[in-house]
């Protein structure tokens, strides 16, 4: 466990809710000080609190930054309140996200904009204030991608777009930033029982019937949960995935390797 002085420095979006939430605590237990950000102040709170609970053996410290993601003076806010607190930042962990379900033959462009701006631009632009300072710790970056990202679904084109663009962002940026030994990685999720889906209009026995379809999608009969997601995404952050680097990882129970016979 590192000392508090040496303690490493992780900013997460998405941190209010689901796979950056759990990746909060999971971070905050291996020692990471943590930048944690979102649009809901009392979700933020109430992650800090799980964060600091689960450290029984050590202390960590915790901001929080409220605001929009696609904004950019907020991610210029983020890294300012993150730096100002530790002068330091080891690890980005992209984890904010949206789905905007339905095909392209229907849906308006303006859903295409809606889902590209918070799951792709304005991971960049996040992304683009972290990085000097990553290339002073040689640290690491995250993205939360999908296996819809690798994987073609019906009836979620924009999102399934949107999460190939940050599969080619993570290994375009992963050949730019290996020079300074900056890593970049991603974790490409199968269904994990989050609050994603609901958000995205999904009713709770709509929601409960998706979950007993996914069953047989997935090859090991079963959703993730989000703290399986958040393992993963703590290795790629950490030294433990030294030599890793371009790498889209599926967390999937198998979904990804199926195939209709
Ligand atoms: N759950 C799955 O099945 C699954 C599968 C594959 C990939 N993923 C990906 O995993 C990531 C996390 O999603 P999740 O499943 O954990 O969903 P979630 O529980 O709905 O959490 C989404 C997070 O994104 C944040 N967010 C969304 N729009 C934002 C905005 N405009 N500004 C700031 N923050 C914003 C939310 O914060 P606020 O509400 O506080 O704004 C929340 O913390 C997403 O990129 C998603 O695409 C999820």
């Amino acid at each position: 466990m590192a000392s508090a002085e040496a303690r490493k420095v992780a900013v997460i979006t998405g941190a209010s809710s689901g796979i950056g939430a759990e990746t909060a605590v999971t971070l905050a237990k291996a020692g990471y000080n943590l930048s944690i950000t979102g649009r809901d102040e009392a979700a933020l709170e109430a992650v800090k609190q799980e964060c600091v609970a689960a450290c029984k053996d050590h202390k960590i410290e915790v901001v929080i930054t409220v605001g929009d993601i696609t904004k950019e003076e907020v991610a210029k806010k983020i890294v300012d309140n993150t730096i100002a607190k530790f002068d330091r930042l080891d690890a980005l962990v992209n984890a904010a996200g949206i789905l905007v379900g339905g095909g392209a033959a229907k849906l308006p462009i303006s859903d295409y904009d809606k889902q590209f701006d918070v799951n792709v631009r304005s991971m960049i632009i996040i992304t683009q204030a972290c990085i000097p300072h990553l290339i002073k710790t040689q640290g690491s970056i995250v993205n939360v991608s999908s296996i819809a990202g690798i994987c073609s679904f019906a009836g979620a084109t924009y999102y399934c777009m949107s999460k190939a663009a940050v599969d080619m962002f993570t290994k375009c940026l992963a050949l730019e930033l290996a020079p300074k030994q900056v890593r970049v990685n991603a974790v490409n999720p199968g269904v994990i029982r989050t609050n994603v889906h609901k958000r995205a209009g999904m009713n709770e026995e709509e929601y409960k019937q998706f979950l007993e379809h996914s069953k047989t999608t997935h090859a090991l009969g079963r959703v993730g949960e989000a703290d399986e997601v958040a393992k993963a995404i703590a290795f790629l952050a950490g030294a433990d995935s030294s030599f890793t680097t371009g790498v889209l990882l599926p967390i999937d129970g198998g979904r990804g390797i199926m195939a209709p016979r």
